[in-house]
């Protein structure tokens, strides 16, 4: 139903979009993941190959989709994986999306064999810091070694009585420095203002916009709007 009534305003475009949730390893079977399910990313990809692009889709683990049809794979397991996979694909993207929900932190260790129960009762779990893979890729592009027109991430924020899901989005935009960053209102529905149940989209060139939440392909169409302004705002 929906491919034929897209518009093809992506043909020539080259996309590269990362996708579901990074696993850090302890050992050989366990790891700390999030429950990211790939969705969004996969939306974003399926609706930028439907409007004409060439995509890339660098997947982090997601539960059982399936894969959007003519789109290349790149899958990956942990941050750094995302992160080597990011920067090789990156190179000469018309767009980058970073949909992937990267774990901020990681096991300093990680055994080779399974860690058995009859082993030393474990001290507390020692974490190191992900590199910020958004960051590098704004920083790289910045120092003129990575070449990408348009650079997106996303943010989920819940608010709080201080501050609304608004001004926690303007904060992050300024601070990652990307040119459009999709906030997401996440929550248990506690409205402490009316913007705590919506998503917003925010990006230079005077974008800020309220998007109501429903499906991901809607909120991939969003973006890619956005995206193609961005692409006319830089000529074209
Ligand atoms: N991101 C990334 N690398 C990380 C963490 C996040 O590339 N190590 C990207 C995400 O894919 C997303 C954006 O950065 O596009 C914002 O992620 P988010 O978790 O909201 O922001 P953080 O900077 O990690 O801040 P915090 O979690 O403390 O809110
Ligand atoms: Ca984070």
């Amino acid at each position: 139903t929906e491919p034929a009534a897209l518009p093809r305003d992506l043909e020539g475009r080259h996309v590269v979009i990362s996708a579901g949730g990074t696993r850090e390893p302890l050992d050989p079977v366990r790891y700390l993941g999030n429950r990211s399910s790939g969705r969004q990313g996969y939306a974003l990809a399926r609706v930028a190959a439907h409007r004409g692009a060439r995509v890339t889709l660098v997947s982090a683990h997601t539960i059982d989709l399936v894969e959007p049809a003519g789109v290349r794979m790149v899958p990956v397991g942990t941050a750094e994986e995302l992160r080597v996979a990011m920067l090789t694909e990156s190179d000469g993207a018309d767009a980058v999306v970073m949909s992937a929900a990267v774990a901020d932190f990681r096991p300093v260790s990680r055994d080779d064999h399974k860690i058995k129960k009859s082993d030393h009762a474990p001290a507390a779990l020692e974490l190191a810091h992900n590199p910020d893979i958004l960051a590098e890729l704004i920083a790289e592009r910045a120092a003129g070694r990575l070449d990408i027109r348009v650079l997106a991430g996303f943010a989920a924020e819940t608010g709080d009585p201080d501050t609304t899901v608004l001004e926690y989005g303007r904060s992050k935009l300024a601070r990652k420095g990307c040119d459009l960053l999709v906030v997401n209102a996440v929550g248990d529905g506690r409205a402490f203002e009316v913007e705590d149940n919506a998503g917003w989209l925010l990006g230079s060139g005077d974008i800020e916009r309220q998007i109501p939440h429903g499906a991901k392909s809607l909120l991939a169409s969003r973006v890619w709007d956005a995206v193609g302004e961005q692409f006319a705002l830089d000529g074209g």
